[in-house]
């Protein structure tokens, strides 16, 4: 299993390259990498594991994070209704986007970055992401709110592209026009 040792922080040249397109069908060693990649987000979210593991709690993770520079991500996430978006996609895209953006009020957070960068981080309010699941086959899922958030935080990832470039260096907080707000 992973933990915070097989994770790679802020500095490290693999999160900022941009990964390289999985080939499919999926290798096994692929397939391995995808399945660890949410065990550990959701061995992150249960309190005695991560206690015993020293993990910290996470939402999702790219494979760039584990240093493989491969487009895989996974994500581990509740929705506002209570849903549950529990995925590990090769390849992922956004396919679509809404013009209307969002942001988290409490700003975002990465397992590769130790400490808080403060400000608001502009996304689009719903996306449409199409990927593969970890057998290959084709996934489209329909995203708002704190997911959909938490998938473009994750392909970012793949594009070496970090949460903290998109928020405003002079003004962290200036207010971002017809957005809406995300308290999670
Ligand atoms: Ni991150």
């Amino acid at each position: 299993m992973l933990t915070m040792e097989d994770i790679i922080r802020d500095g490290h040249p693999t999160l900022r390259k941009t990964a390289e397109e999985v080939l499919l069908p999926p290798s096994e060693e692929d397939k391995q990498i995808l399945t660890s990649l949410l065990e550990f987000v959701i061995n992150s979210q249960d309190s005695e594991i991560a206690k015993k593991y020293g993990l910290r709690p996470g939402i999702g993770l790219a494979a760039p994070q584990i240093n493989v520079s491969k487009r895989m991500i996974a994500v581990h996430v509740t929705g506002d209704k209570g849903e549950l978006y529990s995925y590990a996609l090769f390849n992922p895209k956004i396919i679509s986007h809404s013009v209307e953006k969002s942001y988290l009020k409490s700003g975002e957070g990465c397992l590769s970055v130790d400490e808080a960068i403060p400000g608001y981080v502009p996304r689009y309010a719903r996306v449409t992401v199409k990927g593969f699941n970890v057998d290959g086959e084709e996934v489209k899922i329909r995203l708002r709110g704190l997911p959909a958030i938490c998938f473009q935080h994750e392909i970012d990832h793949l594009n070496g592209i970090m949460f903290y470039d998109h928020i405003d260096k002079k003004n962290p907080f200036k207010p971002i026009e017809d957005a809406i707000e995300i308290t999670s």
